[in-house]
């Protein structure tokens, strides 16, 4: 969703701004803009469109000039993606520019007491309600910016992160959150502010994370000075030592973000192992579960809420925590988990699964399970997000940064975390002897190595993509652990492809999916030896026999479904439980190869946002 940056120092901040919008970019936007005090004038350029677009509007303007500035990328809420509606907004005098990500509840009600002060509006969005607001308080009562912006946010029911300019404080930029995130980056003499550290991780890794509810103001020469928005009260600011790097955030020689993120895997699965899985001890160590071990134990059930990708990984973790663990598991969208009222008490647990750690939805199923006493766990990627902070309990995945929008990475080793989670409590609970946790322990280590022996596929797969690319539909089908691996493979193509396609269960077809085949629809089954081996074979020739086109993903060796299918995609064979860290891998490749024939945007698919910060 929306992206915020902004630099107040000593170099030219057009630059820094825009990088810093490019870095952005990813979070998913539809149009761009900025604002830079040039000594004398606050000067905006916004537009519908990319930040390239920004740029060359920006080229033979004033915009480009100015050591203070701030920048943005717009995902439309209120008001379609226009010139108008992009940020940053002005106020009525032109003295105030503010940018912000989230959405004000009551701007209607607050607009319409504006307008009846005098107040003209240009834009159809929540955003400009909100400077002026700002304004109407600078105009109305003898406070700085600081305090204005604090009493109009007492006013205003929302979400947001926000940065205020007033060129008549030029030495200064206001910054809050709520709901939203923003860090702020601490330079020598100057200042970084940006919904995440990328923007400015080239320029220093000290940074200030607003906590929920607080604002800052950020002026030249000293300590940004927070305070609580609420009640006033100063906050020492914690300056962290960031471990990102540079090339974290960068392509790598890869074409996309996706590319080098799928390939990443086996790093990012051995990350995530990392002084967790002892396997010559025959130990899973993880603090976030040794900690809280007699709440895991002692639970009636877990509910698992989240959304997209990691709703899928949570229908793997239901598998195996009711397989290994044998703890009864629900699964729920955390979108629809929110609003139904559900059953909920203190002997539940509540795992939500975020990557960004932001999902405004996942937030919400947060609040509900903890206002009904439940202990909240989280799995998350983004360290020290909303998600992370606001859990009683949690387990980092250590995917590193995740750019592309479609989530890879971030789904195989959310499950690889969940899978350690489920046999640590199985191994606590009885439900899984010794050897057997042993022979589990084993066999995750050979997970990446057998991770990189599919990427080789890569060009055979490119292959299989190129057959199948024109099709307007397609079905994925699994069972067991790979039924959400077929609904994973499913939204990866149409994410970034545009066509549409399904995931189901390979023995509901039969009810109703197998009138949609002939021979113009791929189906996509995954066929691995270990899981219902036979009854996959029997739907697949169930879809033969109707003349659908077959492309398969088996275990190495297979020559059953070789006679039947049109392609097959070898993986290495594991365990059934861990078959979907291997089986994701092909549905990816597969999805990426079509959006790149078809010249979509991979890593920056039309409509979506990389973290969903508003409902
Ligand atoms: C799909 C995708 C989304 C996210 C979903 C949840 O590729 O990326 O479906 O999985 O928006 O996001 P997080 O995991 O950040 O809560």
């Amino acid at each position: 969703m929306c992206g915020i940056v902004g630099y107040i120092g000593q170099r030219d901040a057009y630059d820094i701004v825009i990088k810093g919008l490019q870095r952005l970019e990813y979070r998913g936007y539809d149009s761009a803009g900025i604002a830079m005090y040039d000594g004398m004038n606050l000067n905006i350029c916004k537009t519908k469109g990319k930040v390239s677009d920004l740029e060359k509007k920006a080229k033979n303007s004033n915009t480009v000039f100015g050591k203070v500035g701030i920048g943005h990328t717009r995902w439309a809420t209120h008001g379609e993606p226009n010139d108008q509606n992009s940020h940053p907004h002005f106020s009525n005098s032109g003295r105030l520019a503010i940018i912000h990500n989230g959405i004000i509840e009551n701007y209607d009600a607050i607009k319409i007491l504006l307008q009846n002060r005098g107040f003209r509006f240009h834009s159809d969005t929540d955003t400009e309600v909100l400077v002026n607001l700002i304004e109407d308080v600078l105009n109305n009562e003898d406070v700085k910016l600081g305090k204005a912006v604090q009493i109009a946010l007492n006013q205003v029911v929302g979400a947001y992160a926000i940065a205020v300019f007033d060129k008549e404080k030029p030495n200064e930029i206001v910054v809050a959150r709520l709901g939203s995130p923003l860090a702020i980056g601490v330079g020598e003499d100057e200042f970084f502010i940006a919904s995440d550290a990328s923007p400015f991780i080239e320029y220093t890794n000290s940074a200030i994370y607003l906590e929920e509810g607080e604002m800052g103001v950020i002026r030249l020469g000293r300590k940004p000075r927070i305070r609580k928005i609420q009640d006033d009260k100063l906050v020492d600011p914690y300056i962290q030592e960031l471990q990102l790097s540079i090339d974290q955030i960068e392509k790598g020689g890869y074409e996309h973000f996706m590319l080098k993120e799928i390939y990443e895997q086996p790093t990012a699965i051995r990350d995530t192992f990392r002084g967790r899985m002892l396997v010559d001890e025959g130990l899973i160590r993880m603090a976030g579960i040794d900690d809280n071990i007699q709440k895991f134990l002692n639970v009636n059930r877990i509910i698992i809420a989240a959304c997209g990708t990691s709703w899928h990984a949570g229908l793997v973790a239901e598998y195996i925590f009711e397989d290994i663990a044998r703890i009864p598991v629900e699964v729920e969208y955390a979108s629809e988990f929110r609003y139904r009222n559900p059953v909920i008490n203190s002997n539940d647990l509540l795992i939500v699964i975020s990557q960004s750690g932001e999902t405004a939805d996942t937030m919400a199923a947060i609040k509900l399970a903890k206002e009904n006493n439940a202990f909240v766990f989280g799995v998350c990627n983004v360290v020290g997000s909303s998600i992370s902070r606001e859990t009683n309990g949690g387990a980092y995945t250590h995917a590193g940064p995740e750019i592309g929008v479609a989530s890879t990475k971030a789904f195989t080793t959310q499950i690889t975390v969940l899978s350690l989670i489920a046999l640590k409590l199985g191994r606590a609970k009885g439900t899984i002897d010794n050897s057997h946790f042993h022979m589990y322990l084993n066999e995750m280590a050979t997970i990446p190595g057998k991770i990189e022996r599919v990427l080789k596929e890569n060009n055979h797969i490119e292959q299989v993509a190129k057959s199948i690319k024109d099709a307007k539909n397609c079905l994925y089908l699994g069972r067991g652990y790979n039924f959400p691996v077929a609904l994973e493979g499913a939204l990866k193509l149409k994410e970034i492809s545009y066509i549409h396609a399904e995931g189901y269960p390979a023995a509901e077809m039969k009810h109703g999916p197998i009138a949609l085949i002939d021979e113009e629809m791929p189906v996509v089954v995954i066929a691995t030896r270990k899981g219902h081996y036979q009854k996959v074979v029997s739907n697949i020739q169930e879809i033969k026999s109707r003349k659908g086109r077959i492309i398969a993903i088996v275990s190495e060796g297979d020559t059953t479904v070789k006679e039947l299918a049109e392609h097959v995609i070898e993986v290495p064979e594991t365990i059934e439980a861990l078959t979907p860290l291997l089986t994701t891998i092909p549905l990816q490749l597969l999805s990426y190869h079509i959006a790149v024939m078809l010249g979509k945007n991979v890593d920056q698919p039309r409509n979506l946002a990389k973290s969903v910060t508003v409902e």
